[in-house]
């Protein structure tokens, strides 16, 4: 833990006032109101961003990143810095006058294993990491708000500052929560911001319910007898078998899950084989399901899991199914997902929130702390998504544009969550 101590202090006022601030965020004709003290960090906040992205870390490695981060908290003058926290983790805590209630704000930090083919001038400078999904805007983002909010503490409590490493497959989110986060730091609310390319910078979208899906995995091992192609009555064909598998297991969601239901099971390997005149002794699938609810999650389970083994036995094969848990649904609480949409409200206009978003297929481990607290994850817009420029492309970069527009939505939330 670290106490940087100095207590920086500016016109309180300014956390609340707004300007229209044209012409850097969005497209032409667009006006939001983003702070005015944010709006004095975007270039801060792109040089930030920028220094990042050059310097990418994988999951539970991002040293320098967490170096940088507790940097910028100590020259902002938060009350509290504690690293370490789920290996390269950092969590600063922000105090406003006294009592209140305590709001969670959480980033990402995590780089993707990627070679960058952007060609920037500030690309990566490590050949296969790349920040492909724009963590390094979300940290820049909420280093942004950190800043605004150490300098005007225009709130009644404490803002809980979450950095969190490792979001990107390795469950970093499940690791602080497993550590004691919300132990040693008992926040009311936690809320969570994703950039999201294809949509307009200055829009947002959220839902209650589930608005990222469980991500589970699978292999499957289907064994059988092998030998020589042209003499196949005296073998077990495990390929004929798998191939049967992946038709068969297309009936889950047709048949088992209801239609108003919503869930995917996709094969997306199969291995196994060496020759064109010898049939295997064993194949391998692999795949991944995806579902909102714990119910459907385990529906999809058993029905994958009998039908690799009854369409293996029909073939005279077996089947060993190794079914992987990834991360929970994402569900956004009600009171909360309205809370967040109303602020995104407040920056950037009621037209441009959609509070109804179709949830996405994808996974996020933000789930974790959504299980143990209330609160709300946001989809924020990014720009075109032309051009390959979409998540975990080698040709993404975060549009630097949102910077303002996403900082000033962390402190707007902050400010209205703890303002009494
Ligand atoms: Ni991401």
């Amino acid at each position: 833990m670290r106490r940087p101590g100095a207590f920086a202090s500016l016109a309180r006022l300014q956390a609340t006032a707004y300007q229209l601030f044209r012409g850097r965020c969005g497209a032409k004709g667009d006006s939001m109101a983003v702070l005015i003290r944010i709006a004095d960090f975007h270039d801060d906040m792109i040089a930030w961003r920028r220094h990042l992205h050059a310097n990418p870390e994988l999951g539970f490695e991002e040293t320098a990143t967490s170096a940088f981060v507790c940097e910028r908290l100590s020259e902002f003058g938060v009350d509290e810095v504690h690293e370490g926290i789920a290996k390269t983790g950092v969590v600063a805590v922000i105090r406003g006058r006294d009592g209140g209630r305590r709001v969670g704000l959480r980033c990402d930090m995590d780089a993707l294993p990627l070679t960058e083919q952007t060609g920037l001038d500030y690309s990566s400078k490590v050949t296969g990491r790349m920040h492909a999904c724009g963590h390094d805007g979300h940290v820049a983002m909420l280093l942004g708000a950190a800043r605004s909010l150490a300098e005007t503490r225009a709130f009644k409590g404490e803002v809980v500052l979450i950095f969190q490493p490792a979001e990107e497959n390795l469950g970093g989110g499940q690791v602080m929560v497993r550590e004691g986060l919300f132990e040693r730091f008992p926040v009311d609310a936690v809320f969570g911001l994703h950039n999201w390319p294809g949509a307009a910078v200055g829009s947002f979208a959220i839902c209650t319910g589930p608005i990222m899906a469980a991500t589970d995995s699978f292999v499957v091992g289907v064994r059988g007898q092998g030998g020589h192609a042209a003499l196949p009555h005296t073998t077990s064909d495990p390929l004929l078998a798998a191939a049967a598998t992946v038709q068969a297991l297309q009936a889950v969601v047709a048949r088992s899950v209801p239609p108003r239901e919503a869930a995917v099971v996709s094969v997306t390997r199969i291995s196994g084989g060496d020759a064109y005149n010898v049939i295997p002794d064993a194949v391998e699938l692999w795949g991944t399901v995806r579902t909102y609810t714990p119910e459907m999650r385990k529906l999809c389970r058993d029905r994958l899991e009998a039908i690799c083994n009854g369409v293996a036995e029909t073939h005279g094969c077996t089947a060993m199914v190794d079914y992987r848990r990834g991360y929970p649904p994402t569900v956004n609480s009600d009171v909360e997902t309205d809370f967040a949409a109303s602020v995104a409200a407040d920056i950037v206009g009621e037209s441009r929130v959609n509070r109804n978003a179709t949830p996405s297929m994808g996974g996020e481990d933000f789930a974790y702390l959504l299980e143990q607290r209330p609160g709300a994850y946001i989809l924020m817009g990014n720009g075109p998504g032309d051009g390959g420029r979409v998540l975990h492309s080698p040709f993404y970069d975060f549009n630097d544009e949102a910077l303002p527009i996403g900082a000033s939505y962390w402190v707007r939330l902050a400010e209205r969550f703890l303002a009494s």
